[in-house]
C-alpha cells in the first residue's frame, strides 16, 4: 500500500489544470450501455474509479479503447450483473442498474451497502424503477430488476440524489412514454449527463433543475461527447492556494460550477478573478473563520466539506462547519486533530477553533475526500506528514501528488 509523504511548509505558486470530473465520467460511461452504436468519449480522467467502471462494462461484452478520449461499444451485452466484488470498491456501479433495464430489460447488480461516510442507501433508485413498472427483488445482497419495457412515470424523489437522478433519467430515456423526475438533482455532472443523451438522440428537457421531463424513444445511437472539469478537484486546488497562503491558477475549470465556493473562499479573504481559461486564486493576508454548511447543488458540496475543515482549522477565529448530505462525513476529523487541529463534533456540525499551526503526523486517509483533506492540512503543516491508506486519492484526484509537486509542494509516494 502507498503513502504520501508531505514536507509541510511550502507555498503553492504556477498553474494546474483540471481533469475531467469522475462523477460525471461514471454515468456518462455506464449511459454507453444504452445504445448499440459506438461511443467517442473524451476527457476522461485517469483515476481508479474508471478504471474499475471499465472493469464493470468489459465484464459484461462491452468492448473500451483508448485513454483520455474512448470508443465504447456495447453492441452486445452478453451479461446485465454487476457483482459484489466490483460494486463493493465502487458504490457508482449502482449507475448500470437503470441503462441494463431500460436497454435488456433486466439487471442483477450488486446492493452497494454502507460505506465510511455513511449507509447511503439505493432504495430511492429502486422506487423509481418500480415506479415505471420494473419488477424489483432483492436476493441474496443482490438487486434483481426486470421489465419488458419500463413506462413512463410521475416520480418524486424523497431526497435530491444524484446518481438516483442519473440512473432514472437513463432508465427513462428508452421508456413506452413520458417520466417527470421531482425533486430531482440539479448537479453539473447530471446536466452533463442529459447532454450525452441528447446527443445519443433522447428526449430530456429540464436538467439542471428540480423537474426532469424524459420522454422515450425507441432506440438511441452513438454519441461524440467530452466531460465537464472536475468541479472538486478545482476546490481542493482554489483551498491550497489559500491554506499555503499561494497563487495558483486553476485552469480548465468551469467557474460557473463554483460559485458556492467562491464566495466562501471570498469571505475568509481570499482573491479570485477569472483569468483567460479560468481563475487565478489568491490566499488573502489573513484567514477569517466561516461557517459553512453543505447542501445539494448548487449549494456548498459535501465533497469539498472535509477540504474546507483543513484550511478553518487554521482560520483566525471559529468555524461551524454543518453536514446535512451524509450522517457521517467527519471521519477526517480525528486525523486533523492528530494534526493539531482543536476541533469538536456536537451533532452533524464541527466546531472548528482556528490554531495558528498544525503539526506533522502519522495519519491515516478514510474515503477520498477526507485524503485530500489531511494533504491540504500536511501542505501547511510544520514538519512531515505520513498519510497511509492513499489509495482511496487515486479514486477520483488524477496525479495528485505530481500536480501539487508542480506547484512546489514538497510531496511523494511511498511504496510501502
Ligand atoms: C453522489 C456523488 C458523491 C457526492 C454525493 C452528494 C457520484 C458518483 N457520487 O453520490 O461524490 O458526495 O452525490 O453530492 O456522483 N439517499 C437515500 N436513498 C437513495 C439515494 C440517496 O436515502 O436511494 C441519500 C443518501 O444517503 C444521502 C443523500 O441521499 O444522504 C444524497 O445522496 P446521493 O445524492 O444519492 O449521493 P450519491 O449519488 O451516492
Amino acid at each position: 500500500m502507498d503513502k504520501i509523504v508531505v514536507r509541510g511548509g511550502k507555498s503553492l505558486h504556477g498553474n494546474v489544470t483540471i481533469s475531467g470530473a469522475k462523477n460525471a465520467a461514471l454515468p456518462v460511461l455506464t449511459a454507453a450501455l444504452l445504445t448499440e452504436e459506438t461511443c467517442t468519449f473524451s476527457n476522461i480522467p485517469d483515476l481508479v474509479d474508471i478504471k474499475t467502471t471499465y472493469k464493470l462494462l468489459r465484464n459484461m461484452g462491452v468492448q473500451i479503447e483508448g485513454n483520455s478520449t474512448i470508443q465504447i461499444s456495447a453492441e452486445k451485452i452478453t451479461n446485465s450483473e454487476a457483482p459484489y466484488d466490483l460494486v463493493k470498491t465502487m458504490r457508482a456501479s449502482i449507475l448500470v442498474l437503470g441503462p441494463l433495464v431500460a436497454r435488456m430489460g433486466k439487471a442483477r447488480v450488486s446492493l452497494p451497502g454502507g460505506c465510511a461516510i455513511g449507509a447511503r442507501p439505493v432504495n430511492l433508485h429502486i422506487k423509481a424503477l418500480q415506479d415505471m413498472g420494473a419488477s424489483v427483488e432483492l436476493h441474496g445482497g443482490y438487486i434483481e430488476a426486470k421489465a419488458d419495457r419500463l413506462k413512463g412515470a410521475d416520480i418524486y424523489f424523497d431526497l435530491p440524489t444524484v446518481t438516483g437522478t442519473e440512473n432514472i433519467m437513463m432508465a427513462a430515456v428508452l421508456a413506452d412514454g413520458t417520466t417527470v423526475l421531482n425533486n430531482a438533482a440539479r448537479e453539473p455532472e447530471i446536466v452533463n449527463l442529459a447532454e450525452v443523451l441528447r446527443g445519443m438522440g433522447a428526449k430530456i428537457s429540464g436538467a439542471g433543475t428540480d423537474v426532469i421531463t424524459i420522454t422515450g424513444v425507441t432506440s438511441l445511437k452513438a454519441a461524440d461527447a467530452s466531460i465537464i472539469p472536475d468541479r472538486i478537484e478545482a476546490g481542493t486546488f482554489m483551498i491550497a492556494a489559500g491554506i499555503t497562503n499561494g497563487e495558483i491558477n486553476i485552469l480548465g475549470c468551469n467557474s460557473q460550477h463554483l460559485e458556492a465556493l467562491i464566495n466562501k473562499l471570498r469571505d475568509t479573504g481570499m482573491t479570485i478573478a477569472p483569468i483567460d481559461g479560468g481563475l487565478k486564486v489568491s490566499a488573502g493576508p489573513k484567514i477569517h473563520s466561516v461557517d459553512v454548511k453543505t447542501i445539494p447543488y448548487p449549494g456548498f458540496p459535501t465533497d469539498l466539506q472535509a477540504q474546507i475543515m483543513a484550511y478553518m482549522a487554521i482560520g483566525s477565529g471559529l468555524s461551524v462547519i454543518t453536514e446535512t448530505v451524509f450522517e457521517n462525513r467527519f471521519m477526517h476529523v480525528s486525523e486533523l486533530i492528530r494534526m493539531g487541529a482543536d476541533i469538536t463534533i456536537q451533532g452533524g456540525s464541527a466546531i472548528v477553533r482556528g490554531v495558528p499551526t498544525l503539526y506533522g503526523a502519522q495519519i491515516m486517509a478514510t474515503d477520498l475526500r477526507a485524503s485530500a483533506s489531511l494533504i491540504l492540512a500536511a501542505l501547511v503543516a510544520e514538519g512531515t506528514t505520513e498519510i497511509s491508506r492513499i489509495y482511496h486519492i487515486d479514486r477520483g484526484y488524477e496525479g495528485i501528488e505530481k500536480k501539487l509537486s508542480a506547484l512546489g509542494a514538497d510531496i511523494k509516494r511511498v511504496k510501502q
